[in-house]
């Protein structure tokens, strides 16, 4: 088995069922002890919410003990090393790191450096795997088998970690994916259906993704502004009209840039479930990694 994730690729699908079966033991929110003793470091050089406080509720609900180091106040500002940094959570005796970068790659190349497990919590564009095994995780407990089954993708799809993950491990279980957003958003080559509208591409897809616009990772304003992205790739309830469809966002949502009010509080609304689901499958993949099966 894989000692590491840093992306869905690293995982058979055997190993990603095994997940998910030991996911749904954990939905029912109890705390055990299948890591008593041990220590998982979170430790995030970006911005986060709800992937470290995840990942820190998931870690305490083993019964492991959970830090979470604050880049911005350690070492780091003082000009050590991200490896330094590493090494030395690693000699307190740390299972599990995990690692949280502006810099694609980040987590691969600490890996080589450690004995604790690395997980990727995200690194710059790359990759995003927990996400995208939660994603998938919650689609099919909505959707029941997931095969044949249309996604569509909306927003900021070139910068954004989340979808190149879920594209990935989504079309791997048989997901048809469909990219929609503006030009400049999308991939410059992909071999999967690009559209630059929404509306087309609703018709008969089981779920739709919004994900934030990434402008922390723009070098320029790429698009006028916020509005004018809204105006034409906002999920609204009158754009979801009566279908049978799902609404995802990974988190942080632009509130009616991403999704309007009305979309994210309707109950085909998976964002919270998205949530809630995130934790026990952090928790499978904690206990798979820490314990090494
Ligand atoms: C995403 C991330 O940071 O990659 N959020 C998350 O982990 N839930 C998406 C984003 O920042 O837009």
């Amino acid at each position: 088995m894989t000692r590491h994730l840093t992306t869905t690729a690293d995982l058979t699908d055997d190993e990603i069922e095994a997940i998910f079966d030991e996911a749904n033991g954990y939905l029912d929110g109890q705390t055990n002890q299948k890591l008593r003793g041990k220590l998982v470091i979170n430790i995030f050089f970006e911005n986060s919410t709800r992937t470290r406080s995840s990942f820190e509720v998931a870690s305490k609900r083993l019964g492991a003990e959970a830090l979470s180091l604050d880049v911005a106040s350690s070492s780091e500002s003082k000009g050590e090393t991200m490896y330094d940094t590493a090494a030395n959570l690693d000699a307190m005796g740390a299972s599990a790191i995990v690692i949280r970068h502006k810099n694609a790659g980040a987590p691969k190349i600490l890996s080589k450096y450690v004995k604790a497990s690395v997980i990727n919590g995200g690194d710059g564009a790359h990759a995003h795997p927990t996400q995208a095994l939660l994603d998938l995780f919650t689609l099919r407990q909505a959707i029941g088998d997931v095969r044949g089954k249309k996604i569509l993708i909306v927003g900021d799809i070139r910068n954004s970690r989340v979808a190149n993950s879920n594209i990935k491990l989504l079309t791997r279980f048989g997901m048809k994916v469909v990219l929609a957003a503006p030009p400049h958003f999308l991939p410059k080559r992909s071999s999967i259906k690009m559209v630059w509208n929404i509306r087309d591409e609703l018709d008969g897809a089981s779920a739709v993704m919004s994900l934030r616009t990434q402008t922390e990772r723009h070098e320029r304003l790429i698009y006028a502004s916020l509005s004018d992205y809204a105006a034409n790739f906002k999920i609204t309830k009158e754009a979801l009209g009566d279908r049978n469809i799902f609404v995802m966002h990974p988190g942080p949502v632009h509130r009616n840039v991403d999704l309007e009010d009305g979309a994210l509080s309707d109950p085909r609304s998976l964002v919270l479930r998205q949530v809630h689901n995130g934790v026990a499958v952090r928790m499978a993949i904690l206990s798979k990694f820490v314990l090494g099966y």
